[in-house]
């Protein structure tokens, strides 16, 4: 398969920029022209940013799945779909081609299917990175229902909430996941999460660590022994659903300034026309190119660019289901010599924190097999490109710093590999079709080059959220109301002098940890949950590895025990209320907060405390209580 829509040299870049603007609706339709659809479009594109509304390819129906997978199977149905790479190195890896993956999706769907559940129906999947993952997400797109993948760091509290905001009626799940040495018990998580969630009333349970496991009767059913039912049936087919291009694909839930997590949209038609076009135009993917995305399926860079992106374009993408630290610090490094990959997409905080591990674990791996590299999720300092860029791309690979969000759907702002120039620490240019402009405060455009503002997008593309799940008002209110007639992504950002783009880090409440995305304000809700805490505050500071660390700032009344043990308690407690990947790296008791008269906590305040720059502190003089800064700062951690 060659793509049609593949750039490739810089002018042919410089001409889509300019066609993508001048006539967007030109530009897209001619793209998705290029997809299976079962009934073409009557509109491309129908939009305002005010309500909002924006509809692609509308009156176009179709499945993703057939674009996924059936219409792959004449070439390349013996092509390798996914490469499974498990925890332990000694358990030989699994391939599955695109016939394979044909039957064990349909075969899957068919499960579904004589479980109850039906098209628009919610299905949430909280399973480890097996190749059942990706084919548990196929099967949902085949039959038209919706999943919401849950990543299995977030506790059982967070599972109810989100099972409870998308009235999820179904669960697929592992009876664990296997992460480096340890082991997850996914499947005793779900079950606290239903205590609260007596809605739920199909819970498929896929076997991988045989941990011992409750099984309901009448909820909990084994994913083999539902296979098995199929294959009496004579596995029959599963017909495409068909789908209309804006009818919901997925849920996945995200962080914001608020503490309650949002369940961002995504429609099928949009989506998978920009997922695969910025897929094979950033990576530059090759028929034949080995893929390998590190991110986890539980969050949006696995959904674009480990399932969806890739098995559009009909590439071979990788699933690692381990961690790069175990066995050892070598893993990333003996899965690219292994599998010979081509594409390695990972994360700056896996690049940094392989970086402290100094160069031997790269010895005698083979790493020439690679072209193209690429990071995602949080701005990439100089010292990791340049690491990345030497010792592992031993300079003959282009870099792609990919700038987006989970509600762009993909990849926003990034050099396209070996095309257009890259930068280090800049995502530099945008995609095709994507036109973002830099604001003040006062949503007013600031032009002109060398200059910074928050960043917002002026025109719709394909990706884009439609909304957020049961709650339209409250995707207006977070990214198109504050400012008229853009989308506010929620970031800051530099232009240079050339036109290049660096991102600069979010704006508001959420911090970055690690790549995820965390909002300070559910934090301080978990941490308040714990008996004794009178109130908190929570900002990010500077963290080698992490690139944002979280730091808490807590009043606590009444210790009875050591401080040290109060502070485990209160970890524990955020924990349990959100996950292990929340949890504060420095928790520092005080007195008071830092108050405006009005009651409103100075975060600007506590944020340089956490930084380290006293000398910027600003005006502390409005403060309530002037006095609790200083008290604050003698006891920093
Ligand atoms: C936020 C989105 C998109 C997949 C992973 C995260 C930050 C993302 C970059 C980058 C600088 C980046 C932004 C953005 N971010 N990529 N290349 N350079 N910052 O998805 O959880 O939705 O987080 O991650 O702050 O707003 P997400």
């Amino acid at each position: 398969m060659s793509y049609p829509f593949q750039i490739t040299s810089p002018e042919a870049y410089h001409q889509a920029v300019q066609k993508s603007i001048q006539d967007p609706e030109a530009f897209w339709a001619e793209i998705a022209s290029t997809f299976l659809w079962k009934k073409r479009w009557d509109k491309v594109l129908d939009w305002n940013f005010t309500e909002p509304k924006i509809e692609w390819f509308k009156g176009g129906t179709l499945n993703i799945t057939e674009n996924c997978i059936d219409r792959h199977l004449g070439q390349s149905g013996n092509k390798p779909a996914i490469i499974w790479e498990s925890n332990d190195p000694d358990e030989h890896h699994r391939v599955l081609t695109y016939r394979d993956l044909y039957n064990k999706v349909v075969q899957f769907a068919n499960v579904l299917k004589n479980n109850g559940v039906k098209k628009g129906d919610r299905v949430c999947l909280y399973m480890g990175m097996v190749p059942e993952l990706a084919i548990a997400t196929l099967a949902c797109a085949r039959i038209g229902a919706v999943h919401s993948v849950i990543f299995g760091g977030f506790s059982a509290q967070s599972i109810a909430d989100r099972l409870q905001d998308a009235q999820a009626g179904f669960i697929v799940t592992c009876d664990g996941a296997f992460r480096g040495n340890k082991e997850i018990p996914l499947k005793s998580v779900i079950d606290d999460a239903l205590v609260q969630c007596k809605f739920v009333q199909r819970v498929i349970v896929l076997t991988r660590t045989r941990t011992p496991i409750s099984m309901l009767k009448g909820r909990d059913v084994w994913w083999e022994d539902e296979i098995k039912k199929v294959e009496t049936m004579g596995n029959p087919d599963c017909p495409a659903e068909e789908m209309n291009a804006e009818d919901p694909l997925f849920i996945l839930y995200t962080s914001g300034s608020t503490g309650k997590p949002k369940g961002v949209v995504h429609t099928i038609g949009g989506y998978m026309v920009y997922t695969t076009y910025s897929f094979v135009n950033v990576f530059q993917y090759q028929p034949g190119d080995v893929h390998f995305c590190t991110a986890d399926i539980g969050w949006i860079t696995g959904h674009s660019y480990i399932v969806y992106g890739p098995l559009c374009a009909g590439a071979t993408t990788l699933i690692f289901e381990g961690v790069p630290t175990w066995p050892d610090a070598g893993r990333f490094w003996d899965v690219v010599d292994k599998f010979k990959v081509n594409i390695l997409y990972t994360a700056p905080t896996a690049i940094r924190s392989l970086m402290g591990f100094g160069n031997d674990p790269l010895i005698g791996k083979d790493l020439s097999s690679l072209k193209v590299l690429g990071s995602v999720g949080e701005p990439i300092n100089e010292e990791a490109w340049h690491w990345f860029n030497e010792k592992i791309g031993k300079k003959n690979c282009p870099i792609v710093d990919t700038w987006w969000q989970t509600e762009t759907g993909g990849i926003m702002i990034s050099n396209l590999a070996g095309i257009t120039a890259s930068k280090p620490s800049f995502a530099t240019l945008p995609l095709p079709g994507i036109q973002p402009i830099l604001v003040d405060e006062n949503g007013k455009e600031i032009e002109g080059n060398d200059v910074s503002g928050n960043l917002c997008i002026k025109f719709p593309w394909p990706g884009i959220l439609r909304t957020t799940y049961g709650d339209h008002e409250r995707c207006r209110v977070n990214y198109f109301a504050t400012y008229e007639n853009l989308y506010f992504t929620g970031d800051g950002c530099y232009r240079d002098g050339d036109g290049n783009y660096r991102i600069t880090g979010r704006v508001d409440d959420v911090l970055n940890v690690s790549g995820h995305r965390i909002g300070t304000a559910e934090v301080e809700n978990a941490i308040n949950m714990h008996a004794g805490v009178v109130e908190s505050a929570v900002v990010g500071y500077p963290h080698d590895i992490k690139g944002q660390g979280i730091y808490a700032f807590v009043i606590f009344e009444n210790t009875h025990d050591d401080e040290k043990l109060t502070k485990l308690d209160i970890i524990q407690t955020v924990s349990r209320v959100i996950g292990a990947i929340a949890k504060p790296d420095k928790i520092q008791f005080v007195t008071g907060l830092p108050k405006t008269r009005s009651g409103k906590i100075m975060r600007r305040i506590l944020r340089k405390i956490a930084e380290d720059e006293l000398g910027s502190l600003g005006d502390t003089s409005t403060l309530l209580d002037p006095d609790v800064v200083a008290d604050i700062i003698s006891g920093k951690l």
